[in-house]
């Protein structure tokens, strides 16, 4: 086959399936639905909100749950029908992109990061915004660490405005990491989203071919949602790209498919860990038998030998709540002996931790005690 074949096969086979496909929007991952599927965590954020917005009194809300469970989604949505219905004043701040409380701030005054000092940002937050607010911080852990307190929480917790935050995380410990003093001046309500099942699943992936795809099969859909529930801690992104690589190609093994959505999603996940956390996954992949203690053992020697202060056992251990939220690996109630204990089941591809691995320590790392390789 020549070069001029192989284009002209590839572009006869994306002709094809662009006839399968009515619109492409409805896979972006930002694609906002005009109707999300109902859940009934929904209900106490709205009631917070709503209660805000009649006596002023701020009613914080932290919402954590696994990745793709539609935190983001939702919140947005409940905005915009704040804005719309009740003339809520509501802003947007993703922590991810706006990583430090100077540049939330500036972000949401639209001015540059740069030439005056923290508080001279708030006095002119608070200055435009004098009436009732929502505001939301999303991945509100991933605020940087050189943000050590957090100073933007501390600002809103004790503001006489009362603004109102709704803060969202997969980490479930999110408010431990906070000073005291920042703690119990929010008063935060905790809102968990549990993961979706499988036919919640299959009924966003229903609403999307509807809206998008000519036609798809059922059976297909139903499919895809079971895998996304049974190997992924149910995130709706992977259903979502597994649906778009089903309806790319006109044949293929769904299960084929699946694994290449989550490999694409799990790729980036990866590349963005923290070096601990990266190392608490090295730890597993390095240990046949991962017991939860056994795996803390060769995570401290791991830090040990990269000169990182390795984690407390506490704060490892919710560290592995945090990586089971983001769909890295789950904890399995093991019986050993006649007690049960807690054993890792990665759902990593081992291949691909060590390539982030090398790229950010060097091999070094793992040739460690000749175990890699063993067991993935
Ligand atoms: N209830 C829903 N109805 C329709 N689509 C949904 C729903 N929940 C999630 N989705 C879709 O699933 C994808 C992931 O949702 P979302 O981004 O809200 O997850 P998240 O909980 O914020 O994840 P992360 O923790 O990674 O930020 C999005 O493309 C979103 O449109
Ligand atoms: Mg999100």
């Amino acid at each position: 086959m020549t070069i001029a074949d192989y284009l002209k096969q590839r572009a006869d086979h994306l002709t094809q399936a662009g006839r399968r496909i009515k619109d492409f929007q409805v896979f972006d991952f930002n694609y906002m639905p005009e109707q999300p599927l109902m859940r009934e965590e929904v209900k106490p954020i709205i009631d917070a909100c709503l209660r805000y917005l009649s006596t002023g009194i701020a009613n914080h809300v932290f919402i954590f749950g696994s990745r793709g469970s539609g935190k983001t989604l939702t919140v947005k949505h409940l905005g915009r029908l704040l804005a719309q219905q009740h003339q809520a004043e509501v802003l947007y701040a993703n922590c991810r992109q706006h990583n430090t409380s100077f540049k939330i701030l500036a972000h949401l005054l639209g001015v540059r990061p740069r030439g005056c000092s923290l508080d001279e940002l708030w006095h002119r937050f608070t200055e435009a915004h004098s009436g009732r607010l929502l505001l939301i911080l999303d991945e509100v852990d991933l605020i940087s660490e050189k943000d050590r307190n957090k100073d933007i929480l501390y600002l809103i917790g004790r503001s006489p405005r009362n603004y109102m935050t709704i803060l969202l995380s997969n980490h479930p410990k999110f408010l431990n990491t906070l000073d005291e003093s920042v703690r119990s001046s929010l008063q935060t309500e905790l809102i968990h989203f549990r993961n979706y099942d499988a036919q919640e699943i299959m009924r966003i992936l229903k609403d999307r071919a509807l809206l998008g795809l000519k036609d798809m099969p059922d059976e297909t859909m139903a499919k895809i949602a079971a895998l996304t529930t049974r190997a992924t801690n149910s995130d709706v992104r992977v259903a979502i790209k597994t649906l778009y690589y089903a309806a790319l190609e006109e044949s293929g093994d769904i299960e084929d498919f699946f694994n290449r959505a989550r490999r694409d999603l799990i790729t980036d996940i990866l590349a963005d860990l923290s070096d601990r956390n990266l190392m608490i996954l090295k730890a597993v992949a390095n240990i046949q038998e991962p017991f939860v203690k056994a795996v803390y053992e060769e995570y401290r020697r791991l830090s040990i030998q990269e000169h990182e202060e390795p984690f407390s056992y506490v704060y490892f251990y919710a560290n592995l709540s945090y990586l089971q939220s983001i769909g890295l690996l789950v904890l399995v109630a093991t019986k050993v002996g006649r007690t049960y204990t807690n054993r890792i089941q990665a759902l990593f591809d081992a291949e691909m931790l060590r390539a982030i691995w090398g790229m950010r320590f060097g091999t070094a790392g793992s040739e460690v005690h000749g175990l890699t390789g063993t067991h993935s």
